[in-house]
């Protein structure tokens, strides 16, 4: 299909696609690797068809924290910034702020300035004198044959404060210290996260299913001194192995100038030991071998300033270095507490499960730290979504009564194609439900609210990042009908704009789509790239900074990195990254890290990571290859790449297929296109290729590619205008 003229897809889609309009010159500061380059693939005008209005039950709204429409009006712009006082007064403060909003240090915000408060104490022992006996987490292992395991408020206080002793007294810790966790979702990882924000100790999870290397990396960065990790856990009916990553990661941090001092191994079993990997002496600790001297301790909280930081959480951007998000401890946990509150509409008697992984930003906030502020019970699941068949999530929901469920368009896709009639056989009754990470397609979402939902339950398809801390939009459930496949308006008190190439605003209706940022600061944004101050700036703040010198707010609107569209209504749709990241089953992945990681094979000349469009997954990775002069393609070349990606980043970002090709298609300056590769990939029209310094490897690689594909049973899948528009323009080199 051409992208000349308009054209229209299954879903009522219209896009009027690039070619249409001249390309505009780049704003300031585009050239900056940093800032993402090219915003044209952003800028297509787009034309939905605006799918029918859904409203929330009147058994929802009259339950509803937020069901007074005034609170809009208590969180307009004329209200900014003292609105955010009414999330910062969900918590206890040992000490009032005297500032709600700093702003002398553009854009270094300070929220809650001369505040103090413990995360700890706010989502542990505040919650002892009414709810010590409820249950704080439930803990689902994956074998079924284990049950589930409650731990109550009061459990947790123990576990936390014991935990808490044990880092200050055995490693020395105190606030202001790093120390990385790599944990799979065990209640061992709340409660270390719990245990540090109670000493003032900064933690840094890495989702378990990276890397040894990448969790070296991120421990470097970060200067952790200790590790927290596991012997093993379930995922998918297997027992993975994990400490021996934790060797790996020392190793590699070594490496990168930084010691780690102490491995703390939990057992998730305790007291039996289920790895291949040897504790190393004087080094590796069991946690439920030392902890033996710290029962029964309680370590007071202590009161931290509430720009202290809490918690750093790394993500991929346009270049290959994660950055470590900084996030606060007064402005973050006010955030989380107060979206959980009104968005995910939590109350203290819900049971309520989110299906994500600690180890990302939404286990963070909507795990972990919103729904225990709020003193609700969070369910935590330790394995995979279909495991050992798609009933599974609806066994639980109906075991533990579940009402609150939140998950990503990925998990529903994936238990939609394997089990479209399972939630109707389970007696569960959500009231609502969130979906995150990625945008959902329309259908998919019918899907899940009338079949998982039972078309009871409101849903909130909630748009935010890593680095935003919470929601940036979503539709306040008892006040906003849904639109499927719309976000909705911004989030309380968030007032995003979306600007094109030039900097001119695009107007909500206009039906063009441009680059989304948000105007004003909030008190969950991220403080800083850790370690990387002018990479905050420069990647956040730089392209849009109307003068640099200000310290107005108003100057300094943050680019959040995604193409979006606002429809009339003031309903927000996102198109996804305009950065060079892959977004594989809402998990961020950086083309760049991936190409850094295969171009360590000693074979490998040159390598080019482009995304491929998957049912389930939403993307997946592919990876094209050129080999050193005198190489020949081998399948042990091919294992050699794949095993580089798993070993340096993990096996979340294993690439579906690597093509090793005898020549990448090239510009005249001798970038690869990777715009041609990735339609080529995604048996799409690879478009205009007369500019190109080698137009005829092209077809070479089409043959090559389509072979194989159709070899391995791929079959070519018709693609919306908007994904084609997403390939057909994908990757700056052009
Ligand atoms: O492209 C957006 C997409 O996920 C990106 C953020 O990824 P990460 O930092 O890993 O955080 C994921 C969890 C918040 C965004 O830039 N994204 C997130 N939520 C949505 C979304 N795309 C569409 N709709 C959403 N609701």
């Amino acid at each position: 299909m051409s992208l000349i003229g308009q054209h229209n897809n299954g879903n009522g889609l219209v896009v009027s696609g690039p070619q249409l309009r001249p390309r505009k010159k780049e704003v300031a500061m585009s050239s900056s690797e940093e800032t993402g380059g090219s915003l044209s693939e952003s800028q297509i005008a787009v034309h939905w068809r605006e799918e029918e209005y859904l409203y929330p039950s009147a058994g929802f709204i009259g339950q509803a924290n937020a069901a007074e429409p005034a609170i809009y009006k208590r969180f307009s712009e004329e209200r900014f910034p003292e609105c955010f006082r009414e999330y910062a007064d969900l918590l206890h403060w040992d000490a009032y702020w005297h500032t709600t909003l700093d702003t002398t240090n553009p854009p270094f915000w300070k929220w809650f300035v001369g505040g103090r408060l413990n995360a700890s104490y706010n989502c542990v022992d505040r919650h002892l004198a009414t709810k010590a006996n409820k249950a704080a987490f439930i803990w689902v292992p994956e074998p079924e044959t284990e049950g589930a395991k409650a731990i109550t408020y009061q459990e947790l206080y123990r576990r936390v404060n014991e935990f808490a002793a044990m880092l200050k007294g055995f490693c020395g810790l105190e606030s202001g210290d790093r120390v990385t966790f790599h944990m799979p979702m065990v209640p061992d990882l709340p409660v270390s996260m719990l245990a540090c924000a109670r000493l003032g100790v900064v933690h840094s999870e890495v989702f378990a299913g990276f890397s040894g290397t990448a969790c070296g990396g991120r421990i470097a960065d970060s200067g952790s001194r200790v590790l927290v990790t596991i012997d093993g856990y379930y995922r998918d009916g297997k027992w993975l192995d994990h400490k021996a990553k934790a060797d790996e990661a020392v190793a590699v941090a070594k490496s990168e100038g930084v010691e780690i001092e102490k491995v703390l191994v939990f057992r998730r079993n305790p007291g039996e030991y289920h790895s291949a990997s040897p504790m190393v002496q004087g080094r590796d600790y069991f946690v439920d071998d030392v902890i033996g001297d710290y029962l029964r301790q309680l370590v007071a909280p202590v009161p931290m300033p509430a720009e202290a930081p809490l918690f750093l959480m790394y993500t991929s951007g346009t270049t290959g270095r994660p950055k470590g998000a900084q996030h606060s401890t007064g402005g973050y946990l006010s955030y989380v507490a107060g979206t959980s509150k009104y968005f995910l509409d939590i109350h203290p008697e819900d049971t309520y499960w989110c299906f994500a992984d600690i180890g990302w930003i939404t286990g963070h906030s909507y795990i972990v730290y919103g729904p225990l502020a709020l003193g609700t019970t969070s369910v935590l699941y330790e394995g995979a979504p279909a495991y050992p068949d798609p009933g599974r999530p609806w066994r639980i929901a109906e075991r533990l009564g579940v009402n609150i469920f939140h998950t990503a368009p990925t998990t529903v896709r994936m238990l939609r194609k394997l089990g479209k009639d399972e939630p109707a056989k389970h007696d569960y009754h959500f009231k609502l439900m969130c979906t995150v990470g990625e945008p959902i397609e329309p259908e998919v979402w019918r899907w899940y609210y009338e079949s998982v939902g039972k078309a009871e339950a409101a849903i909130v398809d909630t748009w935010w990042m890593t680095e935003t801390g919470g929601f940036l939009a979503s539709t306040l459930p008892a006040l906003k009908p849904m639109k499927p496949g719309s976000c909705g308006p911004a989030a309380l008190g968030i007032y995003p704009i979306i600007y094109d190439d030039d900097g001119e605003v695009v107007e909500a209706g206009s039906g063009k789509a441009g680059n989304i940022c948000i105007r004003n600061p909030w008190p969950g944004v991220m403080q800083t790239v850790w370690g990387q101050p002018e990479r905050f700036v420069q990647t956040y703040y730089a392209r849009y900074c109307q003068d640099k010198a200000s310290t107005d707010w108003r100057d300094w609107p943050f680019m959040c990195g995604d193409g979006a569209v606002q429809a009339e209504d003031g309903y927000y749709r996102i198109l996804g990254r305009i950065d060079d990241v892959i977004n594989v089953a809402g998990h961020r992945l950086g083309t760049k890290e991936l190409e850094s990681a295969v171009l360590t094979v000693p074979e490998v000349a040159e390598a080019a990571a482009v995304p491929v469009i998957d049912e389930v997954r939403g993307r997946v990775v592919e990876m094209y290859v050129a080999l050193q002069p005198g190489l020949s393609a081998s399948p042990e070349i091919e294992d050699k790449v794949k095993r580089s990606i798993e070993v340096q980043i993990g096996k979340v970002a294993r690439p579906k297929n690597v093509w090793i090709v005898p020549d990448m298609p090239k510009t005249r300056s001798g970038k690869i296109m990777r715009r041609v590769i990735a339609s080529i990939s995604n048996f799409a029209d690879v478009g205009d290729i007369t500019t190109l310094a080698n137009p005829d490897v092209v077809e070479g690689i089409r043959r090559q590619v389509y072979k194989q594909k159709t070899e391995r049973g791929e079959a070519p899948r018709e693609l919306s205008a908007k994904e084609l528009e997403e390939i057909q323009s994908y990757g700056k080199a052009e």
